[in-house]
């Protein structure tokens, strides 16, 4: 436990720069994508189609700044998902544009796409840990994308990538745990875990999708309060999916409602009120 400590203490953990500066010395990360100011994901007339007709999108347009906590809210089926995915690369939306550090990644493809997604970390409802291996191998896994060599292909921790990885643990509240088997922890531990992991990939903006869905109300909120003090603290920019209109208000710098995959308001979430919020989960008029 003791050496977890020594190893840990090297490393700075409350430099509010600390993202942004780590991943602009880092080989295969575009200076400029570290360096811009402001915005970090700017989202315009995104549009999807899926290969069965169904558009689940329809002109979304949202920007996210550097320390803020964006909330999406919507009734099941309203396109939160969608525009997570759509975000992250996991669709290719059929129009718009999704800008991260100045580049437009739906433009982009292969080698180039993989780098400009660097910035961009997604962390959903299922931690997803595996759980045979330590708390400290599935955090190192979050930094793999950067340390491509043959020992990572064959599953092996990069040496270099374990400092960081307990800072990272640490962050969230969970050193001491470092050595555990993933399999052991509790639903609201993996969940951290999982952010932790996110945290490896040095990203400028963090994306959650219903990250708390499956946790009890006390880790719900200690997982809300967590991505709260990344944004104000560190400086990420957070886009949350929630069904909980009482934690998104209470957490959320803004509110994005979505129905019908439609932006119904993007306002700051003290300007929204408990009817606004209502109206979302309202079935469609036919
Ligand atoms: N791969 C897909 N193919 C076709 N339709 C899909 C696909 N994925 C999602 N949809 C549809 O798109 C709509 C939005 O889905 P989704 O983004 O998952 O909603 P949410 O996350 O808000 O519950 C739903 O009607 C869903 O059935
Ligand atoms: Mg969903």
């Amino acid at each position: 436990m003791s050496t977890l400590s020594i190893t840990s203490g090297g490393v700075p953990l409350d430099s509010a720069s600390r993202f942004s500066s780590a991943a602009s010395s880092l080989p295969g990360t575009a200076p400029h994508v570290a360096r811009e100011p402001g915005v970090k994901l700017a989202v315009r007339d995104l549009t999807m189609r899926y290969a069965d007709g169904h558009t689940a999108l329809r002109n979304m347009n949202v920007s996210v700044h550097a320390g803020e906590l964006v909330v999406v809210l919507g009734s099941n089926g309203s396109g939160k998902s969608t525009f997570m995915k759509c975000v992250v690369g996991l669709n290719r939306p059929t129009a718009g544009s999704v800008e991260v550090g100045g580049r437009d990644l739906v433009a982009l493809s292969g080698k180039a796409l993989r780098e400009a997604r660097l910035p961009l970390a997604l962390i959903s409802q299922n931690a997803n840990l595996v759980k045979r291996r330590s708390v400290l191998a599935n955090v190192c896994c979050g930094a793999l994308g950067r340390h491509r060599t043959l020992a990572t292909a064959l599953g092996r921790v990069p040496r270099e990538a374990v400092e960081p990885a307990l800072s990272y643990l640490d962050e969230v509240g969970l050193l001491h745990l470092a050595r555990q088997r993933a399999g052991t922890l509790s639903g609201g531990q993996a969940q951290r875990v999982a952010v932790a992991r996110a945290l490896a990939q040095r990203p400028h903006v963090l994306l959650a999708d219903e990250p708390v869905a499956s946790l009890d109300p006390e880790a719900a909120d200690e997982v809300m309060r967590l991505l709260r003090r990344l944004a104000s603290e560190d400086g990420l920019a957070v886009v949350c999916v929630l069904h909980q209109p009482e934690l998104a208000t209470r957490y959320a710098d803004r509110l994005v409602g979505l129905r019908s995959g439609r932006l119904e308001f993007d306002r700051p979430a003290s300007a929204v009120s408990s009817q606004q919020i209502a109206s979302l989960y309202l079935a469609e008029a036919s």
